[in-house]
């Protein structure tokens, strides 16, 4: 036994260590309840009486030094790995500033948050887009004045005579992504198409050539403009609060009919009215329809089996009523004060 503790001893000399898993690895093959000195103690049992007392000796003495190698390299890992030499850990952290979303961020999670809670999925499509996406499939006929109401920015204009003729521009609407959905899935379908939009239009405190859509889009057996509106309303009220109201108004896109406009009731003066709703007492949030027969049949959508509904509104309209902000430019100027005033909600 005295040979074996001297080769040990040999061993425990030449281990050194280079992390602290090598650190436990030690602890486990020695110092542990099966560990090499446990077996050890066990043998020592055995060791003839003349023996013991310097066997006991030795083995005591081997394994109080394994402890202590034990010990300090464990600390001294935990130490280099925490402190550069000279650094102070009483003093206080250093002040670190945390971002904030954007609020056409916040809000726009919060309309898809609210849609999928009603089985909504979410998809996307190109910003740059044929003309045949954004206008011909959705009704649009080609001479078709409705293509003036949302000033198109054209990319690529053919000349008439070509034979064919699609033009390139940048979407006005993000209906061409729920005509993208119609063409590659079939019904049932039930999704919102969140995203960027372009239109003509000058910059001022209440238009802005850029802006962003939610729009959706519902399609399935028996969809009834009942279904629409219980829908909304269920928009509305999570939205804006349980007891918001909602007014529908008749109205005009090629691609529903009927068509409407929808109100919810002023949050801020509960109807009253007051110069948010400009003493109205109701609030324009969004354009709605059922899904006219004529783009499910563009889409190869078997109109005489399939119905559907659609809607569609600004985010930054809903934001600047949430948020009481009245100049859409503040959304795109990206100004550091305007931004952290949104710093809490996440
Ligand atoms: N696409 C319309 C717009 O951009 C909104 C809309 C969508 C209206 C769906 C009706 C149905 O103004």
């Amino acid at each position: 036994m005295l040979d074996k503790l001297s080769d040990l001893e040999k061993e425990l000399q030449s281990i050194t260590f280079s992390s602290p898993a090598e650190v436990e690895q030690f602890r486990i093959k020695y110092l542990s309840k099966k560990g090499i000195f446990s077996s050890l103690f066990e043998e020592f049992k055995d060791v003839p009486v003349s023996e013991k007392k310097e066997t006991g000796k030795k083995l005591n003495l081997l394994k109080q030094w394994a402890i202590e190698k034990f010990n300090s390299s464990k600390d001294s890992f935990s130490l280099s790995d925490n402190i550069a030499e000279g650094t102070d850990l009483t003093r206080p952290a250093f002040p670190f500033s945390s971002g904030s979303r954007h609020p056409i961020s916040i809000v726009r999670n919060e309309i898809i948050d609210i849609f999928g809670r009603l089985g909504f999925t979410v998809s996307e499509g190109p910003e740059i887009e044929d003309d045949n996406h954004v206008f011909t499939k959705l009704n649009f006929a080609p001479e078709h004045p409705a293509r003036d109401m949302q000033d198109t920015f054209y990319i690529f204009k053919h000349h008439e005579e070509d034979s064919d003729p699609r033009d390139i521009v940048l979407r006005t609407h993000t209906s061409s992504v729920q005509v993208r959905v119609m063409q590659s899935t079939a019904p049932p379908i039930r999704t919102i198409s969140p995203g960027r939009v372009f239109r003509n239009e000058a910059i001022s405190a209440r238009a802005h050539c850029i802006f962003h859509q939610v729009e959706g889009l519902y399609i399935d057996e028996n969809v009834s403009f009942a279904d629409l509106k219980q829908t909304l309303l269920f928009f509305a009220r999570e939205m804006f609060g349980k007891k918001t109201e909602i007014r529908l108004r008749p109205s005009y896109f090629p691609f529903t009919e009927p068509s409407a406009e929808m109100d919810v009731s002023c949050k801020i003066c509960g109807g009253k009215g007051c110069n948010v709703c400009k003493y109205t007492g109701w609030l324009e949030i969004l354009g709605c329809g059922m899904v006219h027969p004529n783009v499910l049949e563009a889409c190869n959508i078997d109109n005489s089996k399939y119905t559907g509904f659609a809607f569609g509104m600004g985010i930054e309209r809903l934001a600047m009523l949430k948020y009481q902000v009245n100049d859409l430019r503040l959304y795109f100027e990206n100004d550091i004060r305007f931004l952290n005033q949104f710093k809490t909600a996440f």
